[in-house]
């Protein structure tokens, strides 16, 4: 499969944070991704990362303050670089980088090129957690926001190489990754990145649920939970406010960054998160692949014996109620919500048993999606199917990035209006 970015041209940017000892890790992961790199780095990004780490993972020359005042050069080098990009990412952006930028002033290469730049922007800052919580950074921080070109990745929480746990941590190179397919795809003609569901609250569900035997055993099924986690990272891409429910997840941890998250294994405990949460969403995009039956009672303090299995297994199961329909009775009219449909066999049975399920499930969208096909749905990077509704509409959707799927079925639910 063709990378998330293949032959995107993106530059990395990297300040003088010791976060920049991380820039070599997402340069590598761009490259995998089928990027085109080339790196820029600050006089102070150079104290902390090796510039000759930046050019051989990126396979381009790393570039400094001094080479715009080379003299063989033609033309200005930041003029150069923001005509040649797609896409800058300033990983990790620096709190006098960013005074910088907000404030115009183009001293030195990277400052400079961050004036040129007409293509999206995707800026991951890090810093002390007292720096971040100044006011002076907080304010150019939130100025970010404005532009429609820049994408901002606030730092995360954690242990901080000062020795402080708090707010400051750079954006995981994976979630980073992640942010710049995601730009892409957002980015109009003129660089501009949608924001529509900015203000938005967002629930999201994803994953299996694991519906316990006994102590130790269970029954569950292949979702890797890809498909939900991508349309939440999607939606706070685009400035909802999301909340994800879900059970065990099979992605990478930095693809939960900047997301709310509610770990929910079981089907009941996925219920009562997701009806108690119902009420405050603007949309609810019901993803998880929740069991379809599970034990009436089961004994979670021991393993029953094997000789016993058979005969204990034979009976005590019930249906687990319908989720979706229950979403789907509780809504408001001003709510929209979007339903899956795993399902099997050839377009007429998929077809058929869709429209069944999207007239019980009371949703605005239901996408079918094929189990029984290679190299889409469960479990897999590609999905596709049917798109069924608003109403009486149909549509076949082909199998593409779950990412780009994610981003497609956000444009419909706000085609669908307030
Ligand atoms: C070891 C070290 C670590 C630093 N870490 C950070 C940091 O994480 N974030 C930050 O904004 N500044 C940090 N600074 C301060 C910046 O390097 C300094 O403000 C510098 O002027 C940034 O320049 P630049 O934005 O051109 O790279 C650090 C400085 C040192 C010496």
């Amino acid at each position: 499969m063709a990378g998330l970015l293949q032959g995107q041209r993106v530059i990395v940017a990297a300040c003088g944070s010791i976060a920049a000892v991380k820039t070599p890790l997402l340069v590598s992961a761009l490259i995998k991704e089928g990027a085109q790199v080339r790196c820029v780095v600050t006089s102070s990004g150079s104290q902390l990362v090796s510039p000759v780490a930046l050019a051989c993972l990126s396979r381009n020359p790393c570039l400094q303050d001094a080479d715009q005042w080379d003299p063989s050069r033609p033309r200005p080098l930041h003029i150069e670089l923001a005509e040649w990009a797609d896409l800058l990412i300033v990983a990790p952006l620096s709190a006098s980088s960013l005074a910088r930028w907000v404030h115009g002033d183009g001293q030195g290469l990277l400052a400079s090129l961050l004036l040129a730049c007409e293509c999206p922007v995707l800026a991951a800052s890090a810093m002390n957690t007292a720096m971040w919580q100044h006011p002076a950074v907080q304010r150019n921080w939130s100025r970010l926001h404005d532009d429609p070109r820049v994408l901002p990745l606030a730092p995360q929480a954690g242990l901080l190489a000062c020795d402080r746990v708090g707010t400051g941590r750079m954006a995981d190179p994976e979630c980073i990754v992640l942010a710049a397919a995601s730009t892409m795809l957002q980015a109009d003609s003129e660089g501009k990145l949608r924001s529509d569901w900015r203000g938005k609250r967002v629930l999201v569900s994803a994953g299996p649920t694991r519906e316990p035997l006994d102590s130790v055993r269970l029954i569950s099924n292949r979702s890797s939970g890809r498909m939900g986690v991508l349309l939440a990272q999607a939606a706070r891409f685009r400035g909802a406010d999301v909340d994800l429910v879900h059970g065990p997840l099979t992605v990478p941890d930095a693809w939960l960054e900047g997301l709310h998250c509610l770990p929910a294994f079981s089907s009941a405990a996925m219920e009562v998160c997701l009806l108690e949460r119902q009420s405050r969403a603007d949309a609810v995009l019901m993803c998880a692949a929740v069991a379809d039956v599970r034990r009436e009672r089961s004994d979670n303090s021991s393993k029953l014996p094997k000789g016993e299995l058979m005969e204990t297994m034979a009976q005590g199961w019930e249906q687990v109620p319908d989720l979706l329909q229950s979403l789907g009775a509780r809504r408001s009219s001003q709510q929209h919500l979007l339903g899956f449909a795993a399902l099997a066999g050839d377009d007429e049975t998929l077809l058929r048993r869709g429209r069944e399920k999207l007239q019980a499930k009371g949703c605005d969208l239901l996408m079918v999606n094929p189990v029984d096909r290679p190299d889409q749905g469960l479990d897999s990077d590609l999905n596709g199917g049917w798109l069924l509704g608003p109403g009486e509409r149909e549509e076949a959707i082909p199998a593409v990035h779950k990412l780009a799927l994610a981003h497609d079925l956000l444009d419909r639910l706000s085609q669908l209006g307030d």
